[in-house]
């Protein structure tokens, strides 16, 4: 854990907005790109940033609905984009280094949640693929424009991340399928991805960061039934660490902040939540408040990064990543069973479960 894992006092909570965050804040000449932003949180964070001057580029898997989803809102393009599939995510980057600009801020907030059991390219589990991966191989086709733009790269996880940590002996889950572990695995993916393009991109000047946005209604229960919804809607409600509902511009006030903060400058590689640093989670926090060490433990991120680089066949760091490599294990192996399984309830080393010092 980062010992900047802190709260900075940035004068903000969970109840402000993206108006709020962005008071005084003016984005005019700044390109910004917000995967999903046409829908929930990303069109709040469409609008706010377009609001704020920004010109907004959303990258949309049907850009016809997203299109009309952003009409009415200046400055905002929408170019095609499925994260479910690299080539996709290869064309659009070609198309996007064509136009030789650059970015400023990039907000990776597409994703799925609890979705049924479902094979992405060669076999990815999908929210693995879709949340993490897509967004990978994302930022390392668009590189070249993150690094002259000095971007500011934020990756929008979830509390959910305290539900898995990174299940080192079967990511895929080839043993058998859950559907909220998968997205735990995921979110705790994104946040890793943060701390670890954080420490590769900070001599380029590319800051990065993740975030929990608060509990949002969205169209991200899509997967869920009818039941389920209501079943997770009370145990929201009967949360005692849960601070409430937030409407779209007050969830989507945390990203906007991390991606335009000026307390945020020279820092990076942290995990944020409601318009602040948050505090490393309580010991066995589950879908609570802070965040998780296997979240943040740049030991993971390392290898989580080179793993990645395996399955996309994407690094736009090798070389220098190289040089950052903590795990000595031979690319794509599997470690044995049971070394480093971070599933709740699982068989989580004791040194990195978060009540540890
Ligand atoms: N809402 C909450 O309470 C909450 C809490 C914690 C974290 N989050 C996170 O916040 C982020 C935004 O979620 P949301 O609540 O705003 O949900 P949402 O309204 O469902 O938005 C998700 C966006 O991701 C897009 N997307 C999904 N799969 C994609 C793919 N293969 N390629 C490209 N785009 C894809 C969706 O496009 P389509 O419209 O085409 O499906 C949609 O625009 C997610 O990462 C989620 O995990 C949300």
């Amino acid at each position: 854990m980062t010992t900047q894992q802190h709260k900075i006092g940035s004068g903000f909570g969970p109840h402000s907005t993206t108006d709020d965050v962005l008071a005084g804040i003016d984005l005019s000449g700044r390109l910004a790109v917000v995967t999903g932003g046409s829908s929930g949180l990303g069109l709040a964070t469409t609008r706010a940033l377009a609001g704020a001057g920004a010109h907004v580029l959303v990258p949309a898997r049907r850009p016809t609905a997203a299109q009309e989803a952003v009409a009415g809102i200046d400055n905002v393009e929408v170019e095609e984009l499925d994260l479910a599939d690299l080539d996709s995510v290869r064309s659009f980057a070609e198309r996007f280094l064509a136009s030789r600009r650059h970015i400023d801020l990039l907000i990776n907030n597409a994703g799925i949640m609890a979705a049924p059991e479902a094979r992405v390219g060669p076999g990815w589990e999908s929210q693995f693929a879709v949340n993490h991966l897509g967004h990978y191989a994302l930022v390392n086709r668009l590189w070249p424009a993150i690094q002259a733009g000095g971007a500011r790269v934020v990756s929008v996880s979830s509390n959910g991340h305290q539900l898995s940590g990174i299940r080192w002996d079967d990511v895929h889950f080839t043993r058998g399928y859950d559907k909220w572990q998968a997205y735990g695995q995921a979110k705790t993916a994104n946040a890793l991805f943060a701390t670890h393009l954080d420490a590769l991109g900070r001599t380029a000047g590319v800051r990065a960061f993740s975030l929990h946005p608060g509990t949002i209604k969205t169209a991200l229960g899509r997967h869920m039934s009818p039941q389920e919804l209501a079943d997770l809607t009370v145990t929201i409600d009967n949360s005692p660490t849960n601070s409430g509902w937030k409407t779209p511009e007050q969830g989507a006030a945390t990203q906007v902040w991390a991606a335009t903060s000026p307390r945020l400058t020279g820092i990076g590689g942290l995990y944020c939540e409601d318009c602040d640093i948050a505090e490393p989670a309580a010991p066995g926090a589950v879908l609570g408040g802070g965040v998780s060490a296997w979240a943040t433990d740049p030991v993971q991120a390392a290898r989580l990064w080179e793993l990645s680089a395996d399955l996309t066949g994407l690094d736009a760091f090798a070389g220098s990543v190289r040089a950052h490599r903590v795990d000595r294990s031979p690319p794509g192996r599997s470690l044995p069973r049971g070394d480093a399984e971070h599933v709740r309830g699982g068989s989580q080393p004791d040194s990195d479960r978060p009540d540890q010092p």
